[in-house]
């Protein structure tokens, strides 16, 4: 049920009703996900929930079209030609059922469909967990001073008043997660999740890896997700991956995140 709730939050699950008005503006085609019968592809690109230059100038435009338009849209078109490679009708093609790597795939398709599919998925979220800034610098400032972010927090939210009760503080459940970002090496995700009973816990995913993979050590339902591959940051951040999640904390879209916890 749980990891229902992710992959509706998603929209990719075909059959599946939406749970969410922010979704169902996405306008997600759900019913060409299911299977290769159904075909043209089944998986799609999701159309981004804001304007390409509206997360400047702490995800910036050049960046992000990128991020978006070849990077996620090939992961789609990788997914999409890794799946028809699947010989085996008894398999179904829906996103949870793949995120299950179905023994009787080969494993060179299994790392393609891993690698992809978590592409897929990964971005799909963590478009929808970002919003535009409420308040953006006037002036040109130092990457290194951007704020700290805490007028987007809402502590009446049930999820922050969780996290306040697991860290003692939204400062101190912000040096955890940065830290869980830093800490990545190469590529990969950070993570905020809980688990069945709701409890939170911070992790990395290496590569495309998430928490809802059968292949990840760690696991849970994704509330929040960072990528800090250098493609995301790299034109703009070169090295300094840590002013990069900084950033970060100016996009977080909390009144998502909230929902997800509390579905
Ligand atoms: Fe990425």
């Amino acid at each position: 049920m749980e990891r229902r709730v992710f992959l509706e939050y998603l929209g990719i699950i075909g059959g599946l009703s939406l749970s969410s008005n922010y979704l169902m503006a996405l306008d997600l085609n759900q019913d060409k996900s299911t299977h290769l019968k159904d075909g043209p592809p089944p998986f799609l690109l999701p159309p981004l929930p804001y304007g390409i230059n509206q997360l400047e100038p702490y995800f910036d435009a050049v960046t992000l079209e990128i991020h978006y338009t070849k990077h996620h849209a090939a992961y789609v078109s990788n997914l999409n030609a890794a799946i028809k490679q699947i010989q085996d009708n008894s398999i179904k093609l829906d996103m949870a059922s793949l995120m299950m790597m179905p023994d009787s795939i080969s494993k060179d398709l299994q790392n393609k469909i891993r690698n992809n599919l978590g592409g897929h998925a990964n971005h799909s979220f963590f478009w929808l967990s970002l919003s535009p800034p409420k308040n953006k610098p006037t002036t040109p400032i130092d990457p290194a001073q951007y704020p700290t972010g805490e007028d987007r927090w809402n502590v009446n939210n049930r999820l922050e008043k969780a996290i306040i009760a697991q860290y003692k503080s939204m400062e101190g459940f912000k040096t955890v997660f940065n830290e869980a970002a830093k800490s990545v090496f190469g590529s990969g995700w950070a993570w905020l999740v809980k688990d069945a009973k709701g409890k939170l816990s911070v992790g990395t995913t290496p590569n495309q890896d998430n928490p809802l993979m059968s292949t990840t050590v760690f696991k849970g339902i994704p509330i929040l997700g960072l990528d800090v591959w250098e493609h995301a940051y790299y034109l703009k951040y070169q090295n300094q991956r840590a002013n990069y999640i900084n950033a970060y904390w100016n996009l977080i879209n909390w009144e998502q995140a909230n929902k997800l916890f509390e579905s």
